[in-house]
């Protein structure tokens, strides 16, 4: 009987975890490709134009970056899979330890970086700069309370504070979604609607992850796996 019932709910445990997978790649896939091609653009040595002399002047801070992003989207997607984690608890521990804390962490003391010093473009104004100060400073604050959690074996909390890490930092995702049709449907926004489609892609974010979260407590509560 055990048998009979163990397939069906280890496939729906599977349809499940590549569900999530998927979303989450899918997020991620748009900032990853640009930031392939600004690489790309920086290892070739590209002419140098108003839109691209900060990151060509500079470097360092935005290859850290998009290498460390690139690593904690993609890998850190799978972080989040159930059933890949009952499975191979080991593999979570690893990649958790040895790539995505140190990956999260770079991501956000590189973007805090180029934040302060960057000369960015005037329509990322005075506002955005302090939501990203925020953004940054936040994601960092939860790593280390996700660390924390885990080391006292709260995993419930350690849960919590890691998906509202990641959340914040695929913000990235979520601003294409907040920003590509109305730049298609109206082209560049003002300094204004800059600010309201990139705060609005880290809101969304913070509100779904907080639903996640809550829908977890739920089921651990009324015994769902
Ligand atoms: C996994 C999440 C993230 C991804 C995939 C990502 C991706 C990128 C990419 C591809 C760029 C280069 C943009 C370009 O070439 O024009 C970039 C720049 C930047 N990112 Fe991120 N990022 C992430 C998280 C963050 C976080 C959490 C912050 C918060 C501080 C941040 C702040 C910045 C800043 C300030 C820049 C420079 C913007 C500019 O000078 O125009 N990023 N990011």
């Amino acid at each position: 009987m055990t048998t009979s019932l163990a397939a069906p709910r280890r496939s729906r445990g599977l349809r499940r975890d590549a569900l999530i997978a998927t979303g989450l790649i899918a997020l991620a896939l748009v900032p990853a490709a640009a930031g392939a091609l600004r690489i790309g653009e920086i290892a070739a040595d590209a002419p140098t134009t108003e839109a691209n002399a900060r990151f060509m002047e500079m470097p360092l801070p935005v290859v850290v970056h998009i290498v460390a992003a690139l690593v904690y989207s993609l890998i850190g997607a799978f972080q989040f899979l159930p059933g890949l984690r009952s499975r191979r608890i080991g593999w979570h521990r690893f990649a958790g330890r040895a790539l995505l804390v140190p990956a999260g962490v770079a991501v956000a003391l590189s973007g805090l970086w180029m934040t302060a010093f960057y000369d960015v473009p005037p329509i990322d104004g005075l506002a955005l700069q302090l939501s990203r100060f925020a953004v940054g400073i936040l994601m960092l604050l939860f790593l280390v309370l996700g660390v924390r959690a885990v080391l006292r074996r709260d995993i419930g909390a350690h849960r919590g504070w890691m998906i509202r890490a990641y959340a914040l930092a695929m913000g990235a995702g979520t601003q294409v979604l907040t920003s590509a049709p109305f730049a298609i449907a109206f082209g560049a926004p003002d300094e204004f609607w800059r600010l309201v489609q990139m705060d609005a892609g880290w809101l969304i974010n913070i509100v779904v992850a907080e639903m996640i979260i809550r829908r977890g407590r739920h089921r651990r509560v009324v015994g769902v796996a």
